[in-house]
């Protein structure tokens, strides 16, 4: 293997092998001190009052969401599975953050039982059907992004997620039951980014939207989760996300929030760097690739 191609370090392939030597193949390897590492950068390089939320979609192990209970993170979980490991790897209730536009059955029962866990609601119906249910629980809205993101996998208007501006109007019909404990908003807007611009730029519109939904139903939020995006280098070439930038605009955004508490939620750009699939090679075979110029 080139120098130029070579993505891993002498001492950490010897550690691989030896994992291999051990454990047989397949087998998934991570490096615990570079999960601590990436959760302190975060720490370093964003202001302190920003809350991160580990996205369990990323990895559920319970290894690694034991590292980023201890690190002080809260969890973004999705599914019942994904929240009974939370629970399990330590995060308290009141830093748990609970998302998606399917919960199940499972989910609610669970969400019973911890009434302090922040639940993130995707549509009126749901939330309609919060308020008959009358669970105690704070309750953020996920708004549906009307603008274009430039995220490798976006979650913006055309997509299933989040509540349209149009259907605000339903949702303040149903919070003025006073059935519900609104405390803010949730945007996400997509995934992968690795421009330092493209994060500022969600981060910015994420809160601009929330203004919006904020005056929409005359409501003051305490509580914004903004997403984030953040990406990773993939490829040969590719640089990392320069994070002071990201630091310097979340202070901005800090000080245009009213008062409310700011969050994101990250899954890959805390784990992604940190592990392994360790296979064995059993043949090669050789394929030879022809670029179509008008295709790129
Ligand atoms: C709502 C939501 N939050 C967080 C994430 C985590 O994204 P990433 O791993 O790119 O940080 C995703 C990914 O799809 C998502 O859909």
């Amino acid at each position: 293997m080139s120098e130029a191609s070579k993505r891993i370090d002498d001492a950490t392939e010897q550690v691989l092998l030896e994992i291999v030597h051990q454990h047989g193949t397949p087998a998934y390897a991570f490096d615990v001190e570079r999960l601590r590492a990436q959760a302190n950068r975060l720490r370093v390089e964003l202001p302190d009052a920003i809350e991160i939320f580990y996205s369990l979609k990323a990895n559920a192990s319970l290894g690694i969401c034991d590292v980023f209970a201890e690190s002080g993170l809260g969890a973004d979980v999705a599914s019942a599975g994904e929240l009974a490991t939370a629970v399990e790897a330590g995060f308290p209730a009141s830093r748990l953050f609970v998302a998606g536009p399917c919960k199940s059955r499972e989910t609610w029962s669970m969400l019973r039982e911890l009434p302090d866990a922040v639940i993130s609601i995707d549509s009126p119906s749901e939330l309609s059907w919060l308020a008959s249910e009358g669970l105690p629980n704070p309750v953020v809205l996920r708004l549906r992004p009307d603008y274009e993101s430039c995220a490798v996998v976006t979650a913006g208007a055309g997509s299933r997620f989040g509540v349209p501006q149009d259907e605000l109007p339903k949702c303040r019909t149903i919070l003025d039951s006073g059935r519900i404990n609104l405390i803010g908003f949730h945007v996400f807007a997509g995934s992968q980014v690795l421009e330092a611009s493209g994060v500022i730029d969600h981060l910015r519109r994420g809160l601009d939207l929330s203004l919006q939904a904020s005056d929409a139903l005359s409501f003051t939020p305490e509580f914004l989760n903004l997403g984030g995006g953040f990406g990773i280098p993939y490829g040969i070439g590719q640089a990392e996300l320069a994070l002071a930038a990201v630091g310097t605009e979340l202070e901005s955004i800090i000080a245009r929030a009213r008062g409310a508490r700011v969050a994101l939620e990250l899954g890959r750009y805390l784990v992604a760097q940190a592990g392994w699939y360790l296979t064995s090679v059993l043949a090669q075979q050789q394929t030879l690739y022809s670029i179509n110029p008008h295709r790129v």
